[in-house]
């Protein structure tokens, strides 16, 4: 089992590529199942969470290879409607193969899907819709059954909370579809803009994506196409976090700024410097962060979730006190203690984090045990004075690329061993 080392206090600086998105790549991955041909993605992160869907992919019984950040996924008729739960398990991101897989077999086979313990993370949303476009979904010890007896077949769905995962499920059943589908209270995240991007131009016909209310007109089948993976936000605001804890100036190239609105602003209250140019994003952090007063986590276009963590790293060393409300997650505070380990003085208690800034952390041998805790674990890290070694490096590797060699790159001490 490798680990991170860090050895704290280099100022961050310099120019740094962002990855693309996880989060839109799991889901159209997993699409491609349901496109004939060949289906070409760039911009596809080297990352567990993706490897685990090229592993699905293939037995499914696509071929799908991968060049860099290049997967090719070809597609002459799926072999197979089944996935066994080592598959599942490997990731959360897994779960909207049933939408996929459903659409393209009229059956599927699955086992409830893994991913990162900040919650119970149920899938009651995604199964109520599917059965309303007209599945017959039985449920035995944590294994979905799924069959459509007489087609899936347009209808209006109107979800109780805007969930991505159930948005990007019922996209990708309902594409094919007889009919038209209308989502109401759609998530409005980026990765559903891309999908949607995506399955248009497979020959789909989806329009609102990104907005409330999501219109999907069935057609009779997809082609693969070629398409650019949106760059990952979340990383950006990872590295955002962490040049802003090492009083650094760095340049996140290849992003959409207005992805970002709300990471921006918290950290622009922290007297953060930021410039905007083209695909690029300099940030300026000051000697020492003000405190960001409050931050709550909401669906998109509010404060993401994904980046709490990383970003309470970073109030935990600003001059003063921080409070944070998780509104998405119940348990995803986990990274906290972690860091206390590390000199941060952390209060959670259910939803509600305070953070009273402390003017140095110091560094200790902590352990990550999800995938954005792990995120805080670096960012605290490099600003630590001394060294600090992270262990469970793997929930890392599910969603940042290369990461401790990006941020040598910009100036800090970090191994991986
Ligand atoms: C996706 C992202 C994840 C991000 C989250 C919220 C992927 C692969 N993962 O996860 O990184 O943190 O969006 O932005 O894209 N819920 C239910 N029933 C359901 C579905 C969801 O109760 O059927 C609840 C969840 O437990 C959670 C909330 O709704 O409390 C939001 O979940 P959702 O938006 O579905 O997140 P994911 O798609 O799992």
């Amino acid at each position: 089992m490798s680990k991170l080392y860090i050895t704290g206090r280099k100022r961050l600086n310099g120019a740094v590529k962002v990855q693309g998105a996880k989060n839109s790549a799991l889901p159209i991955l997993a699409a491609t199942a349901l496109c004939k041909g060949e289906s070409v993605i760039y911009n596809c992160p080297v990352l567990s969470d993706t490897e685990a869907s090229l592993m699905t992919l293939r037995y499914l019984g696509c071929r799908a290879e991968r060049s860099g950040n290049t997967v090719i996924v070809r597609n002459d008729g799926l072999r197979r409607s089944d996935i066994p739960d080592s598959l599942m398990r490997k990731t959360r991101g897994s779960v909207v193969f049933l939408g996929a897989v459903l659409a393209a077999e009229g059956k599927a086979k699955i086992c409830l899907p893994g991913g990162c313990d900040i919650g119970i993370r149920p899938i009651d949303m995604h199964i109520k819709a599917l059965r309303k476009l007209g599945a017959v979904i039985k449920e035995r010890r944590g294994c979905l059954d799924c069959r459509v007896p007489h087609g899936l077949k347009g209808c209006e769905i109107a979800l109780p909370f805007p969930s991505v995962g159930a948005t990007e499920d019922i996209m990708l059943a309902a594409c094919t579809a007889d009919g038209t589908t209308t989502i109401t209270n759609a998530a409005r995240e980026p990765e559903i803009g891309d999908l949607a991007d995506f399955l248009n131009r497979c020959g789909a016909q989806i329009s609102g994506a990104g907005e409330g209310t999501v219109i999907i007109d069935g057609v009779n089948e997809l082609k693969g196409c070629a398409h650019a993976v949106i760059p990952d936000r979340i990383v950006a605001a990872t590295l955002i976090s962490c040049a802003a804890v090492t009083g650094g100036d760095i340049t996140l190239k290849g992003v959409i700024h207005s992805h970002l609105g709300a990471v921006v602003s918290v950290f622009e209250d922290a007297g953060c410097a930021f410039k905007a140019d083209g695909n690029e994003l300099r940030i300026k952090a000051p000697e020492r962060l003000e405190p960001m007063k409050l931050i709550r986590t909401m669906p998109y276009p509010g404060f993401p979730t994904d980046a709490q963590a990383p970003v309470l790293a970073a109030a935990a060393v600003a001059d003063g006190t921080t409070v944070f409300i998780e509104n998405i997650f119940e348990n995803r505070y986990r990274h906290a203690a972690e860091l206390a380990r590390m000199g941060a003085d952390i209060r959670t208690e259910g939803k509600l984090a305070v953070v009273e800034g402390v003017p140095r952390l110091y560094g200790a041998a902590v352990e990550a045990t999800d995938l954005r805790g792990a995120a805080a674990l670096v960012a605290a890290g490099l600003c630590c004075e001394g060294k600090t070694e992270i262990s469970g490096v793997k929930y890392l590797e599910r969603g940042y690329e290369d990461f401790e060699q990006k941020l040598a790159a910009l100036g800090a001490e970090i191994v991986k061993l």
